[in-house]
């Protein structure tokens, strides 16, 4: 088979179908995002469960999440605090944060979920820790500004992802003035050289091109 992006999109497909069947909320969601215009750059289903699979493992009940968009993302680690948890998710866009707030209360976990109208640099400052997990998916210029609120926020063992650092393979161009391939470049180096953090970062491929995520642990 060759690889192309349109077999990495039919195989993603095929993974969805298997691992995230129609789901009324999300789907929902999506419609809603998309009927507000707001862009379709939230996660990959496959990625959305996987998120909602880290939170399960890790056991986290106080997550964070920076860059809401339509709440998709949202949804699914909201799911995974379960009754007892919370998301506290941060978006600078007060359109995006009214669209999220109706699709999360539409699915059943709008009391679990607070919604941070504001500008990261403005918000984070104002949180108190310890959150288990911290997803990171906001403006990529500010990627190592809040990787450092995530270690503030964090504890030992908390998990940080953060999404978009392979960008169609840009991240290795040395000769790149793209802030948002610099952010992204200067987090990586972050998370590798930093000794707060443990990290490794994965390439993706599939419904969203060829893009990747960072994992972290705090230290
Ligand atoms: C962009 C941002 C994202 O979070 C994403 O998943 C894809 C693209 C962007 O701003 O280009
Ligand atoms: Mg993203």
């Amino acid at each position: 088979m060759q690889s192309t992006p349109q077999t990495w999109r039919e195989v993603d497909a095929h993974l969805s179908a298997l691992f995230t069947p129609a789901d009324e909320a999300l789907d929902a969601a999506l419609s809603a995002q998309q009927e507000a215009g707001l862009p379709a750059i939230e996660v990959a289903p496959v990625a959305g469960k996987l998120l909602h699979l880290l939170a399960r493992m890790s056991g986290a009940r106080r997550v964070l999440e920076i860059g809401t968009l339509g709440g998709y993302s949202t949804i699914w680690l909201a799911r995974a605090v379960g009754p007892g948890g919370t998301v506290t998710t941060v978006e600078a866009e007060a359109g995006n944060a009214a669209v999220a707030r109706g699709s999360l209360d539409a699915a059943g976990v709008g009391e679990r979920v607070e919604i941070l109208v504001g500008r990261g640099e403005d918000v984070l400052p104002t949180l108190e820790g310890p959150f288990d997990l911290v997803f990171i998916d906001a403006d990529k210029e500010s990627n190592t500004l809040y990787l450092d609120h995530a270690a503030r926020l964090g504890r030992p063992g908390t998990v940080v992802v953060l999404d978009n650092v392979v960008r169609d393979g840009e991240i290795i161009r040395t000769d790149t003035h793209d802030a948002m391939v610099v952010g992204t470049q200067n987090a990586l180096r972050m998370l590798a050289e930093d000794p707060r953090f443990d990290a490794t970062a994965l390439q993706t491929v599939g419904l969203k091109g060829w893009d990747g995520f960072a994992l972290a642990l705090l230290v």
